[in-house]
């Protein structure tokens, strides 16, 4: 029996890769596997003890930490909670894995970039983290390849999907209530899809892939750009959208200008490609209802 913790199942990326973690048939058969999903009340990361002990009594083979303090801009304004739970939440988690011998698995961000290379970015490029966020990220990547010789850290980006909120279901939101929306238009990343995104991490994790990955769905755009294409995918009528710069908004965190992710690597190793990120929305918007 192999037997596998996510942490942080609860999230919007949680109960998509647990619920496909227990259903589906990977590259190698799942039969036989446990699949245990924790949140926030079943263990809380941030205390080192009671996180470590728990993970040694569970005994998983492989620990999956998507637990994170994910409010960017939050986490300007708490920085050593954004700490807590980002960077030593990690930590003891790859404590409690090291233990027991479990490998780790951990999702990281495009935001340990500072997206100044305007090309897309490499596994092996340098991180330099513009906002706390991605500080913390950063600095969990780094406990965890401290503390666990078998690791994998996956970084992703621009997340949507059925089961939290996130700028898809913002904008529709935003469209029933004004007729004219402000969306920054000098940010390009990957919006990425969490069903595309588990499916890679389960690809992942069945060929025993070890370090770091990067994954997204394919090609890039503006958030203004993606705000159109939920608009117009979604047919919404008599509503506008006029770009704006990321000074002009004011948000608390600075955003790379530019954070796509090469996914080359992924593409290479396991001849699998994640679908173009219109092709993804598409999918998402007939499956979700936003009445
Ligand atoms: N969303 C994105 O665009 C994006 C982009 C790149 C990388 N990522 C990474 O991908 C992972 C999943 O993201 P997501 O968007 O699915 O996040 P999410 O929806 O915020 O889910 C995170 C989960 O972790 C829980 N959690 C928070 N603090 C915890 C603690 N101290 N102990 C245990 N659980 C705790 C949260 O509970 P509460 O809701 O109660 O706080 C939530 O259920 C994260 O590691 C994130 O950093 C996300």
């Amino acid at each position: 029996m192999r037997r596998i913790l996510v942490i942080g199942a609860m999230g919007m990326l949680g109960r998509d890769l647990v619920r496909m973690l227990r259903s589906s048939k990977g590259v190698n058969s799942r039969e036989g596997l446990e699949v245990v999903g924790w949140d926030i009340d079943e263990i809380d990361i941030r205390q080192e003890g009671t996180t470590q002990a728990k993970i040694e009594q569970l005994r998983p083979d492989l620990v999956i930490n998507l637990a994170a303090y994910t409010d960017v801009d939050g986490c300007e304004a708490n920085r050593e909670e954004a700490f807590r739970v980002n960077a030593k939440g990690m930590k003891h988690v790859a404590l409690g894995a090291k233990a027991c011998g479990a490998k780790v698995a951990y999702l990281s961000t495009d935001y340990v970039f500072d997206g100044r290379k305007r090309e897309p970015y490499l596994e092996s490029d340098s991180p330099n983290p513009l906002n706390v966020y991605g500080q913390t990220k950063l600095e969990g990547e780094r406990y965890l390849q401290e503390q666990v010789e078998d690791y994998l850290i996956i970084r992703t980006q621009w997340l949507y999907g059925r089961y939290g909120r996130n700028f898809v279901s913002s904008i529709l939101r935003q469209a029933k209530e004004r007729k004219t929306l402000t969306i920054v238009d000098d940010q390009t990343g990957s919006p990425t899809y969490t069903v595309d995104l588990s499916r890679a991490i389960l690809t992942l994790i069945d060929r025993n892939s070890r370090g770091i990955y990067h994954v997204a769905n394919r090609d890039a755009c503006t958030w203004y750009t993606f705000g159109q294409a939920i608009l117009e995918l979604s047919q919404v009528e008599g509503v506008s959208i006029v770009p704006i710069s990321s000074s002009a908004l004011g948000r608390p965190a600075v955003r790379p200008p530019y954070s796509v992710l090469n996914t080359q690597k992924l593409e290479q190793e396991t001849g699998m490609s994640l679908r173009h990120w219109s092709e993804a929305l598409k999918e998402y918007l007939g499956e979700v209802n936003f009445k």
